[in-house]
């Protein structure tokens, strides 16, 4: 694993787009999957500044979510799919039907999660997955405890995720208490993975995820045995390892 430690948000954000931005201009084509969350917003807008001063094309770039609400509808402004348009599609040549997305409506989350997975496989898999972690070290919903064997999956929200996430819904009460998301399994195929952190309060779970031995407990710290992960930390973030 390759880790980048950089001054602040600002830098880490335009080094992590850097690597995305190497990425694209190698295979136009790529699968890339995206992570939501207030980490990754600086990537976003980095990559939409690249894309406006002519440095990167998205017209072939295919890209899903990494993980999504489940039981609410998709226009819903807190939903992933919401996210990633106002902070990253609208403002790029992506075309729409480049655009893979798991959907929040869908009646079976065993059948939708098989239909994310046939997306990835016939699309030859995904080049890049962008991955932020959660405080108790979840990578997209995969909550501590999720087998390392897991597909895409529907799971129940946990309490700290829920306070974490709750801001687009209004109060902790009203978050939704599914999600799917790409499963560990599916983040471990995946070509290449960029882990970002940013901030005080990711220092310990930074720690434990890069540095203690690999456990389901710290959903993570499977990015260790990842054949190609780059992290991008800020000082604070990595101020533990
Ligand atoms: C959510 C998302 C994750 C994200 C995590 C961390 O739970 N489902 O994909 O990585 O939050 O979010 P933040 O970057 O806001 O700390």
């Amino acid at each position: 694993m390759n880790i980048y430690v950089k001054k602040d948000y600002n830098e880490l954000s335009r080094a992590a787009a850097e690597e995305i931005k190497q990425v694209v201009g190698k295979k136009p084509d790529c699968l890339l999957g995206l992570a939501t969350g207030n980490t990754p917003i600086g990537i976003y807008r980095e990559l939409v500044s690249m894309y406006r001063r002519k440095e990167i094309d998205f017209s072939r770039v295919r890209a899903m979510n990494l993980d999504e609400y489940f039981g609410i509808s998709l226009n819903h402004p807190g939903t992933c799919n919401t996210y990633l348009e106002d902070h990253f599609y609208r403002y790029i040549n992506i075309r729409r039907d480049n655009i893979f997305r798991l959907n929040s409506e869908a009646k079976s989350g065993e059948d939708e999660g098989s239909r994310y997975e046939e997306i990835i496989g016939k699309i030859g898999g995904i080049d890049l997955l962008i991955l932020g972690i959660g405080l108790n070290g979840h990578l997209g919903f995969n909550e501590p405890g999720t087998s390392f064997e897991s597909p895409t999956h529907t799971v129940n929200l946990t309490d700290i995720t829920k306070q974490c996430n709750y801001q687009l819904f209004g109060t902790v009460d009203k978050m939704p208490e599914y999600g799917i998301t790409m499963g560990l399994k599916t983040i471990m195929k995946a070509g290449k993975c960029i882990l970002m952190a940013s901030g005080e309060k990711k220092s310990k779970i930074i720690f434990k995820a890069l540095k203690e031995p690999v456990t389901t407990e710290i959903p993570a710290s499977i990015l260790q045995l990842h054949h190609n992960v780059s992290t991008y930390l800020d000082c604070e973030s990595s101020k533990l390892i």
